[in-house]
């Protein structure tokens, strides 16, 4: 499927994936940040922001060919750079195992490589089933909102919050359910990162509470070019809640791949 998408810059290619329930608009600042020296693509993921929301599941495989199809449509037919915010660095992961020709780096924002345990798998589900029932995005923004944030953030910037968290509301019902499923159903590839040989870069939230440090130093050490960076003051959601140091962290990485 042919996603909605942003393009800016010219240059080499980077491709930014949002997470669940967002859209592109949370790489605003990135895109500007880097748009002088590269070109900055930023789809709408499925069921997402300005993209089609069929009905699912939605298996990260698919999405990461939907990201393919949008990016052959957007002329960019090499090897990109390909970085993810949490569900969309479970994409970029997929894209990295279907299409290894396209990748020409990897970055790994808040996310991880290992599958979802039982319990969360039914919390999922729990949670596709209310939205459908109710109509209404509600129960995923409660479950989700208070743990995406850092303290930082919920403390000193209480109007991005409300923001974000209006606009998770919005996301429609087909691509909650859809991503939930999808994302409960994605395979563990923390073995797959011993194969990624491009440069690679992990980002963690210094206050992220869904993926502990640990996690993320772990995956470092797993990507054979792989390297680690702590966003100070942010929690999941590092390029809205630190955008300067998110955007400084990719410019590093992209001007010095190493
Ligand atoms: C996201 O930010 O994309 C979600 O937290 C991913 C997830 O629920 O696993």
């Amino acid at each position: 499927m042919r996603l909605a998408y942003d393009s800016a810059g010219d240059g080499p290619p980077v491709v930014l994936l949002h997470g669940f329930p967002l859209d592109r608009t949370i790489w605003a600042d990135q895109a500007r940040g880097l748009a002088d020296r590269y070109r900055v693509v930023t789809p709408d993921l499925r069921g997402h922001g300005g993209s089609a929301a069929p009905t699912g599941p939605y298996p990260m495989r698919d999405l990461a060919a939907d990201v393919l199809e949008t990016l052959d449509a957007a002329g960019v037919t090499g090897p990109a750079v390909v970085g993810g915010l949490s569900m969309g660095g479970y994409v970029a992961l997929a894209l990295a195992a279907i299409a290894p020709d396209r990748l020409a780096g990897l970055v790994l924002v808040n996310s991880r490589a290992g599958a979802d345990p039982d319990s969360t798998r039914r919390v999922r589900e729990d949670l596709a089933r209310e939205v459908e029932r109710s109509g209404s995005a509600a129960a995923v923004v409660e479950a989700m909102a208070p743990k995406l944030f850092g303290a930082a953030t919920a403390e000193g910037q209480p109007e991005l919050v409300r923001e974000w968290t209006d606009r998770m509301g919005r996301t429609p019902v087909a691509g909650l359910a859809g991503s939930l499923r999808g994302m409960a159903d994605r395979p563990d590839r923390t073995a797959d990162l011993f194969r990624i040989v491009v440069p690679a870069l992990v980002l963690a939230g210094e206050d992220d509470r869904l993926i502990p440090l640990e996690e993320a130093r772990r995956m470092a050490d797993a990507l054979p070019r792989g390297r680690l960076e702590v966003i100070p003051g942010a929690g999941h959601l590092a390029p809205i809640e630190n955008p300067e140091a998110t955007t400084g962290a990719l410019r590093r990485f992209l001007d010095s791949p190493g």
